[in-house]
């Protein structure tokens, strides 16, 4: 298949990322790096979450954030609300404030979706029915993340068909678009394209994301193998920031600084300024006191260093 000529990244890093950082990390940096990123050419991203504070104290400060980003044209900003607590809170500021999109998460696993929303799967499709039905009648869009797509940290491998699964109950409540997630990064190409394929059963290729967390080194070759199935959607963080709280050990997302090193050399437009997105990159990374954790971020840094 010819591969996409241009690709929509959506950088999760400011909820992803940072929801898994055990220092705090203010509001206003996190609005700062919305602003660089926005800056950078990012056309979607990943706020923040209304979830419990207990759950998640990292992203206590939901509306705060939401509140003091000064949005830029044309980008989509979305934040992840898995009840209706979730998405009245995120509806509760005036209309400019709310978010463009919202993201129901579920997950593949059984075990994971206890872990990590305390409920079953088809407990967790109960919960986001009604707020599916409310964001989309408020002309919310709607996306869902399907966590543990290839391996899960309680159950291990998972097959394509519990994947298939969670598609076609993801669709069957009204969500538009799904992300395809390797929560723990354990997925090699076959398997996350097997991932892909069973999601292609109920959702059309352009309203499929990829979502690879890179534990084990295979997120680019991850996206590279989505690519080769026409998927031109994918979700990264910047500095390479990221994980969950309910999968231990499971390391950032890939860095988008290294994705979109990789397209542009593949002649594969994305929008971004690579080298804005590298200053992000330290920018967030120098707030947490440490190195981006991207390597094309570090060479090129080298490299400007002289
Ligand atoms: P629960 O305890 O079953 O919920 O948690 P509950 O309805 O029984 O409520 C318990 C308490 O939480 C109550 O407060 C509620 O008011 C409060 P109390 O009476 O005890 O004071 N509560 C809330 N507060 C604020 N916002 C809300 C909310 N809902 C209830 N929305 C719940 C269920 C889903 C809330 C909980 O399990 C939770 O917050 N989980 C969050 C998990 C999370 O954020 N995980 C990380 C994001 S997912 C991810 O990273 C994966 C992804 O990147 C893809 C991938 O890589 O796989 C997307
Ligand atoms: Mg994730």
């Amino acid at each position: 298949m010819k591969l996409p000529t241009r690709v929509k990244l959506v950088d999760v890093g400011p909820r992803d990322g940072l929801q898994n950082e055990k220092q705090p990390v203010s509001a206003e940096i996190k609005i700062g790096l919305v602003h660089r990123l926005q800056d950078a050419g990012l056309k979607e991203i990943e706020v923040t979450s209304f979830v419990s504070p207990k759950w998640v104290p990292q992203m206590a400060d939901n509306a705060e954030v939401m509140h003091g980003i000064q949005r830029k044209p044309g980008v989509l900003y979305s934040v992840l609300t898995p009840n209706m607590k979730g998405f009245e809170a995120a509806i509760a500021a005036p209309r400019e404030e709310w978010p463009d999109e919202i993201v129901v998460f579920g997950a593949a696993s059984e075990a994971f979706s206890q872990k990590n929303i305390n409920c079953s799967i088809a407990e967790s499709i109960e919960r986001f029915a009604p707020v599916v039905a409310a964001a989309r009648e408020k002309g919310i869009h709607v996306r869902g993340a399907m966590s543990c797509t290839v391996g899960c940290p309680y159950e291990g491998e998972i097959a394509p068909a519990k994947v298939a699964y969670l598609a076609q109950l993801m669709k069957g409540i009204g969500v538009q678009r799904v992300d395809v997630a390797d929560t723990i990064g354990v997925g090699t190409p076959r398997k996350v394209q097997a991932a892909m394929e069973a999601t292609l059963a109920h959702f059309d290729v352009d309203a499929i994301s990829g979502h690879f967390h890179d534990t084990y080194g295979q997120a680019l070759v991850n996206t590279l193998a989505a690519l080769e199935m026409g998927v031109w959607n994918f979700q990264s963080s910047s500095a390479g920031l990221g994980g969950c709280p309910y999968a231990k050990g499971a390391t950032g997302n890939v860095a988008t600084e290294d994705v979109v090193y990789m397209l542009h050399g593949m002649g594969i437009e994305t929008g971004i300024d690579l080298d804005k997105l590298i200053d992000a990159g330290v920018y967030i990374s120098e707030a947490l006191g440490r190195e981006p954790n991207s390597r094309a971020s570090k060479a090129i840094r080298t490299k400007r260093a002289g």
